[in-house]
């Protein structure tokens, strides 16, 4: 990510997870295993490729998706620059609530990614510059995967960044077949995909822009 200000976050560099917050990732996954969809938080490494190269500036906005133990939460706070605002859409109420505690000063809706458009006119926040979405689109069930790709169109810039990530493990699993071929309808542009390979699992980034106006 760049843009003026870099290093304006004094935060001390939380993006290590730690035990508490894996283990409560776990505990998650054990409680919502379809929901939560991986056993293990995304690492620092998965959560820089999330944001590379996206430029930002004073007035955007950034919406995160099922940010969880906040893997990709701590590398967006840490870099983005002044006046960028941040709201994170989770699921789970006890991963929300602990999200509310561990990131004072930063916004996080309990709720579902496909009411993202009245959640953000709920908070009277235009449309987002970057969605970044932590979501386990793998595992849901294509029409709540239609419905999310379909507000996240709604909710961004025309031209705003969505960016995504699938397991190396399920790119040929019919689930995430399905979604890369929705997620290509809903776009006009789709850049490179970058692996990252220090993640557990492996994962591939995923970037679209110009969303396709549907409605
Ligand atoms: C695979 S985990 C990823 C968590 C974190 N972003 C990471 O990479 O470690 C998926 C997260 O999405 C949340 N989630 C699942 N469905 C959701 C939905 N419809 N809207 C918002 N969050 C959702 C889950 O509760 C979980 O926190």
């Amino acid at each position: 990510m760049s843009g003026p200000d870099q290093n304006r976050h004094s935060h001390p560099p939380a993006h290590r997870h730690g035990l508490r917050e894996a283990l409560h990732f776990v505990s998650r996954f054990i409680a919502r295993p379809q929901t939560v969809g991986s056993i293990w938080p995304s690492s620092r490494q998965l959560g820089e490729a999330m944001i590379h190269q996206v430029t930002l500036k004073s007035g955007d906005l950034v919406v995160e998706y099922g940010p969880g133990t906040g893997p990709f939460t701590s590398v967006l706070r840490e870099r983005m620059p002044a006046g960028v605002e941040y709201l994170g859409i989770e699921h789970d109420q006890e991963l929300h609530r602990n999200l509310v505690r561990r990131f004072p000063g930063m916004r996080f809706h309990h709720g579902s990614a496909e009411e993202t458009p009245e959640i953000l006119a709920h908070y009277r926040l235009g449309r987002a510059r970057l969605v970044v979405s932590g979501l386990p689109f793998a595992n849901m069930p294509p029409d709540l995967q239609a419905r999310i790709l379909q507000a996240t169109n709604t909710a961004l810039e025309c031209d705003g960044t969505f960016r995504t990530f699938t397991y190396l493990l399920s790119s040929l699993n019919p689930s995430t077949v399905h979604f890369r071929r929705l997620v290509a309808d809903h776009f006009h542009d789709h850049h490179g995909s970058r692996t990252v390979v220090k993640n557990f699992p492996p994962a591939r980034v995923l970037s679209y822009s110009k969303p396709v106006r549907k409605k």
